[in-house]
C-alpha cells in the first residue's frame, strides 16, 4: 500500500521535545491536552522567575506531577534555564540525579520571559564545558536579539554569529537547535553530523508569514521564531518527512490567554497541544509520507536523547473531519487552539 492509500496508522506513542506547560491554573488546564497523546516532553523553564537551579526543577516537576490527570502516564523531562550565574556543579548534579535532562539557552531578550538569558557567551563557557563532558544536551533558542538585525533574519544570523563559534570551541557539546524555521537552519543541521539535531514545530510545518500578515494581522499565528517565507516552510516539511534522525518534533505549544495575545503588544506563542497529532498526520499524509511520521514524532527524539522509544502505541484513523474546541478554558482565561486553516481527517485513539 502506498502512503497515500493508508487510512490507519499505529505508531509508538510520541514525545514532545519542546513544550511550555506554565504553572498554576494554566498548567492545570493545558497539561491534559499533552498527556492525552504524549508520553514524555521536554519542559521549557521560562517561568517567571525561571527554573534555574536543580532545586527549582524539582519543585516544578513536583507541581507538574501533582497536576497530572487521573490515570495519565507521562514523564516531564526537566530543563534548567541557563543564566550567566549558573553553577556547573549544580547542573552536573541535576543531570546525574535524573532531575534535569537538558539545559536551555535563551539569548537575553529573544522571546517570552527571556530577560534572564545569556548576554555574554564567554560567561557560560564553564557550564557548556561541563555539559560536554557529561553528555548533557543544550537546547538552543536560535535567534540573535540585536535590534539592528531584521526579525526574519535572526535565526540565520544566530547560526553564523553564535552557534558556529560555540560549536567550534566546544565540538563535544550536544546541541538541539530548537523550533527551526529556515532553510538555512535545516541545511546547517544536515551538513553537520556530529552532536547536532533540530526540533520542528507543528505550526511551522503549516503556516508561513502570509498567515500572520496578509489580509489582516492574525495574532494567534504569531510566535517566536516568527514563521518565514513559504520556501522555508517547504524546507521544514522536507526535513520532517525525510526520516533523517536529526529532525524531530518539538511542538513549542505555548499557551497565552486571549487577552494577553490580543492587545497592542501581544505575546508570542501558539497553543497546538490539543490537535498537534491530527495536524501532523494531515501534513505527512498530504506529502505522501505517513510511514515517516513515527520517526519524526516517536523515534528520532529518543534516539538523540539516548532514551528508549515508548512501548505504548497510538492509532491514527482517517475519517470525517476531526472536531476540536476553538478555545480551552483555563483559570487564567481562554486560550485559543491552533487553527491549521484546513480540515483535519486523522482521529487519534490510544
Ligand atoms: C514561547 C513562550 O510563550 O513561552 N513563545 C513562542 O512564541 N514560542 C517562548 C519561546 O519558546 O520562544
Ligand atoms: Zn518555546
Amino acid at each position: 500500500m502506498t502512503d497515500k492509500q493508508m487510512t490507519s496508522l499505529t505508531i509508538r506513542r510520541p514525545d514532545d521535545w519542546h513544550l511550555h506547560l506554565r504553572d498554576g491554573a494554566m498548567l492545570q488546564a493545558v497539561l491534559p491536552e499533552t498527556t492525552r497523546h504524549f508520553a514524555r516532553a521536554i519542559i521549557m523553564p521560562n517561568l517567571v522567575p525561571p527554573v534555574v537551579t536543580s532545586a527549582d526543577a524539582v519543585g516544578y516537576r513536583d507541581r507538574i506531577n501533582a497536576a497530572l490527570p487521573d490515570g495519565a502516564v507521562f514523564e516531564p523531562l526537566m530543563t534548567l534555564y541557563l543564566t550567566e550565574d549558573t553553577d556547573p556543579d549544580d547542573v552536573a548534579a541535576a543531570h546525574a540525579a535524573g532531575i534535569a535532562t537538558a539545559v536551555k539557552l535563551y539569548p537575553a531578550g529573544a522571546t517570552t520571559n527571556s530577560a534572564s538569558g545569556v548576554r555574554d557567551f564567554d560567561k557560560v563557557r564553564p557550564v557548556l564545558d561541563r555539559m560536554a563532558e557529561i553528555g548533557m544536551p543544550l537546547c538552543v533558542h536560535g535567534e540573535v536579539t540585536s535590534s539592528n538585525i531584521d526579525i526574519f533574519d535572526r535565526e540565520a544570523v544566530f547560526i553564523d554569529k553564535i552557534l558556529k563559534p560555540i560549536r567550534k570551541k566546544n565540538p563535544d557539546l550536544r546541541v538541539v537547535m530548537e523550533h527551526v524555521t529556515t532553510e538555512d537552519a535545516v541545511d546547517y543541521v544536515r551538513d553537520n553530523h556530529k552532536n547536532l539535531a533540530a526540533t520542528i514545530t507543528t505550526h511551522h510545518l503549516i503556516i508561513n508569514r502570509n498567515h500572520i500578515l496578509a489580509g489582516g494581522i492574525k495574532p494567534h499565528y504569531y510566535c517566536l521564531p516568527v514563521a518565514k517565507r513559504e520556501q522555508h516552510r517547504i524546507a521544514l516539511v522536507q526535513a520532517a518527512i525525510s526520516g533523517d534522525k536529526r529532525f524531530f518534533l518539538g511542538t513549542d505549544s505555548a499557551p497565552h490567554t486571549d487577552p494577553a495575545k490580543l492587545q497592542t503588544c501581544g505575546c508570542a506563542g501558539i497553543f497546538s497541544a490539543p490537535n498537534t497529532m491530527s495536524c501532523l498526520a494531515e501534513v505527512f499524509d498530504v506529502a505522501g509520507a505517513l510511514k515517516k511520521l513515527e520517526a519524526f514524532t516517536s523515534l528520532n527524539g529518543p534516539n538523540f536523547y539516548k532514551l528508549p522509544a515508548n512501548e505504548q502505541t497510538l492509532t491514527l484513523t482517517k475519517g470525517d473531519p476531526v472536531t476540536y474546541p476553538a478555545q480551552i478554558d483555563t483559570g487564567d482565561g481562554p486560550v485559543t487552539v491552533f487553527d491549521p486553516g484546513f480540515p483535519l481527517h486523522w482521529h487519534v485513539s490510544t
